[in-house]
This record gives structure tokens, C-alpha cells and sequence, in this order.
């Protein structure tokens, strides 16, 4: 029986884009002229530009702006780079620009590229005798490669392709489970269409030559295949960077106690590491810098997201992602995280922005890019732990979130200077920017 459930519709993504837009206004929306007019305010003027960006995705009505900020002053290793970060979250540009100058006057960040391995798996069922299964496995890995020789090609040229293929038994897990897991070496792109292309011919090979196979039985040569795609959790794909310096070299204006300032850091970063419901507020902060800069360049932050968060809890406990030592005097600060990160492919030659955040970024390899973003989740986590172990974090964060109150009470150009400076020298909280615009305006 056919049904007409209310507010649905059929065929909607044949639907033109004006189509689609009248169809929700008459849905969802009684002010019809004010909804049509934002969405279209939000079209670039640019008719070229815009359909490039309608045909990112499927059903675009209009653009979601992200400001796109720069935090400069990053020396890393020894290039001084301004790292682009698309965020809308206030003072976390203000606070990664603050660590950058911090850090250029005490040597800077370290980065170094520690593995760059990705991961793929074919998951399938088998019904039959283990080590059969093995020998098969040994019997068709030449054929799991070759077939896939057309798709390695042009990544083997570049330095990279498949490293290796394994069976593994995960039965024990999972009545009949196995997968094949395989390595493989991307280079600048992310590879996750190189990956699950190649996963996919390997699914492919694998149940046709089973079928084949003379030593299994009918049960053992259907193997079932689930799935084949890629993982985003790579744990072989590793980045490190750290900060260090003399205890007493971190003195400056807002440290007037360099040890104090050190030992209650250090406190604050163990804490992290012992203490879940801290460690993910404390990565929560990490993630701020690093989907910034990810989301800037292009990249996928959901999978740097997932993979992040399962590396910091590898251990079997979610712990923090940063690390703190007081060793001979020398404060040092550092970072060690998965980042499968891509310079070529993706978005990146497609979306503008991106192009031009590449470039700002001197046109960063894959592995140079991981550095980078690692760093801005280092400097991103230095600047919260800093300000919460000393101010807190509250007086420097009312200051930013001042401006979108501001902008939410459409405070004119002159309303708004009188304010910052009366906050100057008042608290900022909601309330009393409220009071302080209705007492302008009076
Ligand atoms: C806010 O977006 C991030 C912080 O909560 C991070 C932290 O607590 O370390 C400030």
C-alpha cells in the first residue's frame, strides 16, 4: 500500500536549484521572501564560482560561510609559515597566533614525519577449514597484486603503492570473520580512492578465485565478502612535534614565575593523561587547531577526527594526546599523532581557497602538511592550557565572543568601539554587554 507521508517528496534531486527552493519554502517556511532572499544573498556573485561549489555535493541550495583566519609567526623546523585555519569558533586564531610568537622567540617548533603507512581491509565471511584458508591466501596473493597493476601504476611511479597484504583470523572476535588487511604507501594524496580501489579488486580476485580454488570445498569457496574500504585509524601514519626551552626562558609578561608556570602546566597535561572526562575537553582543544587547518587545506576532518580520537584511546583508556616533561631544567611540550593528510586529489586543486591556503603554506607535501597541522593542534593546546592554568580562559574568550554579541544586537561601527573600549576594563558576560548597548542606545 502507497502512502503519502506529509513533507515528503519523490524525485527531488532532479528537481532544478530554484525548484528545490521553492519546494522547501512552501514546506517549511511561512516568511517564503525573506528565506528565498538570505539563501540567494549567500549565492556568489560569481556564476562560475558557484557552480563549482553546487556541484561539491548533491541538493546544494546556497554556501555555508566559515571564516577563514590566519594565525602567523609559526617557525617550524626552519621555515616561518602563516597557517590558514577555517573555524568559527572565536579566539582560536587569536590564541594559535598568540603561542606561534611565543615559540618563535624560543627556538620554534620541532616537526618530523614519523611513518606515513594507510590502512585497508576486505572483510569477509569463510566457513571452512583455517588453514585452508591460509593456503589459499598464499595461493592467490601473487594474483590479489597483479590484478590490481593497472590501478598501482601511476602511484608506484610517485614512490608509493601497496606494501603488503595480510590475512588476518578475527573468528574469535566474530564467528567466520576474516579480513585481508592491507598497507599501502599514498604519497602527497590522501589516498582513500586509491585505497578502496584497489580494496575493491582485491574483493573482486579474492571470491572469483575461490570459486576456483580445487582444495576447497562448495561451503569454503563462497566466501562471503562484507565490505572492503579503508581505515581511518592509522596508527602507522605518525607525526610528532614538540616546543622546548629553558625553565626560566619561558618568563614573559603573562609568566612572571616561569617554574610555578611549568610544574602547574605539567599538572595540567598529567591530569589529562589520568583523567578521561579532562583528556577529551583537553583534545577537544587539540582539534580546534588541527580541523582548522584540515578544513582550510581541504582535507576530510571527520576521518582525521576519528582517527585522532582513536589513537588517544589505544591504550584501552582515552588519555590525552599531548605530553609534558621537566627534565634538567628544559620544559618540553609535545604532540604525537596519526594524520593521514593528502596535498593532491580531494579538493585540493578544485576548491580555491584551498589552492590559495596550499600555496600560503609554501605548497606543502603531504608529509610537510601532517608537520604543520600537528603543530597548530600543539600551539592550539599550549594556548588553553596556558590560559586555564593562569587566567583562565573565560576573560580572554568573553573578549572575542564580545564582537558576536555585539554583531547579534547589530551594534553600528561607532556602538562598537565605545564598547570594546568599556570592556576594556569591565567583565564581559552576556548580561552586561546587554545592559551596557542598552544604556548607549538610551
Ligand atoms: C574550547 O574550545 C577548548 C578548551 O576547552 C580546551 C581545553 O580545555 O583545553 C579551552
Amino acid at each position: 500500500m502507497k502512502t503519502h507521508m506529509p513533507n515528503t517528496i519523490s524525485g527531488f534531486s532532479k528537481l532544478s536549484k530554484s525548484e528545490k527552493i521553492e519546494w522547501l519554502l512552501e514546506t517549511y517556511f511561512t516568511e517564503k521572501d525573506n528565506a528565498r532572499a538570505l539563501v540567494e544573498r549567500y549565492w556568489n556573485a560569481d556564476d562560475k564560482l558557484q557552480k563549482l561549489h553546487d556541484e561539491f555535493i548533491e541538493n546544494t541550495i546556497s554556501n555555508y560561510y566559515l571564516p577563514l583566519g590566519i594565525a602567523p609567526n609559526f617557525l617550524i623546523n626552519d621555515s616561518t609559515l602563516a597557517i590558514p585555519m577555517a573555524i568559527e569558533e572565536s579566539s582560536v586564531v587569536a590564541a594559535a597566533s598568540k603561542a606561534a610568537k611565543f615559540w618563535l622567540q624560543r627556538g620554534g617548533f620541532k616537526a618530523k614525519v614519523l611513518s606515513t603507512e594507510k590502512i585497508g581491509q576486505v572483510h569477509f565471511i569463510y566457513q571452512g577449514d583455517t588453514k585452508k584458508l591460509e593456503a589459499f591466501f598464499k595461493h592467490v596473493k601473487p594474483k590479489l597484486l597483479s590484478d590490481t597493476a593497472s590501478i598501482t601504476q601511476s602511484m608506484e611511479r610517485r614512490g608509493g603503492g601497496i606494501l603488503d597484504i595480510k590475512l588476518r583470523n578475527k573468528s574469535a572476535d566474530l564467528p567466520n570473520y576474516y579480513q585481508l588487511h592491507a598497507t599501502f604507501e599514498t604519497m602527497d594524496a590522501m589516498g582513500a580512492n586509491f585505497i578502496n580501489t584497489c580494496l575493491e579488486q582485491f574483493a573482486a580476485t579474492f571470491k572469483s578465485e575461490a570459486l576456483l580454488y580445487e582444495a576447497f570445498n562448495d561451503q569454503e569457496k563462497a566466501i562471503n565478502i562484507v565490505m572492503s574500504i579503508l581505515s581511518n585509524y592509522v596508527p602507522e601514519c605518525l607525526v610528532h612535534a614538540e616546543v622546548s626551552c629553558k625553565i626560566e626562558d619561558l618568563k614573559s609578561k603573562d609568566i612572571p614565575h616561569p617554574m610555578e608556570f611549568a610544574q602547574k602546566f605539567k599538572q595540567a597535561v598529567d591530569i589529562a593523561k589520568v583523567e578521561p572526562y579532562r583528556a577529551v575537553t583537553h583534545n577537544k582543544g587539540i582539534m580546534n587547531g588541527i580541523d582548522a587547518v584540515v578544513l582550510a587545506t581541504g582535507n576530510d576532518f571527520r576521518a582525521i577526527e576519528a582517527g585522532v580520537h582513536a589513537y588517544a584511546a589505544k591504550d584501552g583508556t582515552y588519555t590525552s594526546l599531548t605530553h609534558c616533561s621537566i627534565e634538567n631544567g628544559i620544559f618540553k611540550f609535545w604532540i604525537e599523532i596519526p594524520l593521514a593528510l593528502g596535498t593532491v586529489g580531494g579538493l585540493t586543486s578544485i576548491h580555491p581557497l584551498v589552492k590559495f591556503a596550499l600555496e600560503m603554506l609554501q605548497k606543502p607535501t603531504a608529509k610537510a602538511l601532517m608537520q604543520i597541522v600537528a603543530v597548530a593542534g600543539l600551539a592550539q593546546n599550549f594556548g588553553a592550557v596556558k590560559s586555564l592554568t593562569t587566567t583562565g580562559i573565560q576573560e580572554g574568550h568573553m573578549k572575542m565572543h564580545l564582537m558576536n554579541i555585539l554583531n547579534q544586537f547589530e551594534a553600528t561601527e561607532t556602538e562598537k568601539s565605545q564598547l570594546i573600549a568599556h570592556f576594556k576594563t569591565n567583565v564581559v558576560s552576556h548580561s552586561s554587554v546587554v545592559e551596557a548597548i542598552e544604556n548607549l542606545r538610551q
